[in-house]
């Protein structure tokens, strides 16, 4: 049985060409199609039997078959493109309807904020930096003089991999990472996605973004610092961008400081955290705090985008409403 079913597609293989080849015109093509390929064609009806074959023959005798049904459909597609002569290469179509435009991606919205933060503090002589995601304790928060079991752990609600890791609750640990790695003077943005176990709100996400940065020289003061933020807010906002800074505390910098952004469509909002980096840092890093001062940021960029946008709901960001996502921002 296997034996002159493979004999037939083999005769069929030369049957198909001597058709094709007498074959001029439309109708006779038409002619050779029913013969091989319609529902009661040759190749179709030697496709039909396979389910009697038992199975080691099945599979040879179907890629036989299924080899020479899809070699004649293309050369008899190509058989009647050729007949049909150059002035009739629509084939049908109605060259005056509108053609179709092909779906394209773009850009989150809050990574092209993060982009254009980066690109304004690459302005003001920052370079880029990264660190991982899923961080030790160590840098995200033993290194930045968060004792273990001090309190000030607990302003972080931090998602706990194992005892010792951590998904990282800020991008801070990054400037820890640069300074062991490099000499001052160091001046470094590094953007990136950061966790906390929050309770989701209006302006708190779970997952977000931040950005910071971390400017390390001789005798850096808490004038640069603010003259740097004042700079980054009117290059983002305009001219008349209001900033405000306010005491606040963090365990890696002394003194250290909220600041906020005023517009119109959103009022003040606070946007990140500041100060001077601590010593005990610079201790932790190999710095020689007697010989080196620094200031760093941290900012949001979700906080960022709603300002530029007017979006008055971080959620807005995450929830990929489409009617959101495609607008070009
Ligand atoms: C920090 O994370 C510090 N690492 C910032 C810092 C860096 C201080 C360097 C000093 C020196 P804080 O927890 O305040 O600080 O977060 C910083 C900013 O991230 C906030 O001002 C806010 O803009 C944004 N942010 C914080 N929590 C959320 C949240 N749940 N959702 C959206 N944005 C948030």
């Amino acid at each position: 049985m296997e034996g002159s079913v493979l004999e037939r597609i083999r005769a069929l293989d030369g049957e198909f060409d001597a058709a094709l080849a007498g074959a001029s015109n439309a109708d006779a093509l038409e002619e050779v199609r029913v013969r091989f390929l319609s529902r009661k064609g040759e190749i179709t009806q030697i496709m039909r039997g396979l389910g009697g074959l038992p199975p080691d023959e099945r599979r040879e005798v179907g890629r036989r078959a299924n080899a020479l049904r899809e070699r004649s459909r293309i050369e008899l597609d190509a058989a009647l493109a050729a007949l049909s002569g150059p002035q009739d290469t629509t084939r049908g179509e109605d060259l005056t309807l509108p053609g179709r435009r092909p779906a394209s991606g773009g850009l989150h919205p809050v990574r092209q904020v993060e982009l254009q933060l980066v690109e304004v503090f690459r302005g003001l002589g920052f370079d880029v930096a990264l660190g991982p995601d899923i961080e030790l304790d160590h840098y995200n928060f033993r290194c930045l003089n968060f004792p273990d079991d001090h309190p000030a752990r607990d302003m972080h609600d931090t998602f706990y991999v194992t005892e010792d890791v951590v998904m990282r609750t800020h991008t801070s640990p990054v400037q820890v990472r640069t300074m062991e790695k490099v000499q001052p003077p160091v001046r470094v943005v590094t953007p990136g996605r950061v966790y906390r176990s929050e309770t989701i709100d209006a302006t708190h996400a779970a997952v977000f973004h931040q950005l910071e940065g971390l400017y390390v020289d001789q005798r850096v003061t808490m004038a640069d610092l603010k003259g740097t933020l004042a700079g980054f807010a009117r290059a983002l906002f305009g001219d008349r961008t209001r900033v405000r800074f306010r005491p606040d505390f963090f365990p890696f910098t002394e003194p250290s400081v909220e600041f906020s952004f005023y517009t119109e469509a959103t009022g003040w909002l606070e946007i990140g955290g500041a100060g001077m980096v601590d010593p005990e840092v610079f201790r932790s890093v190999d710095y020689d705090p007697e010989k080196w001062s620094g200031f760093a940021f941290g900012l949001g960029v979700e906080r960022i985008a709603m300002l530029l946008y007017g979006i008055t709901d971080i959620r807005t960001f995450f929830e990929n409403d489409l009617r959101v996502l495609r607008q070009t921002w």
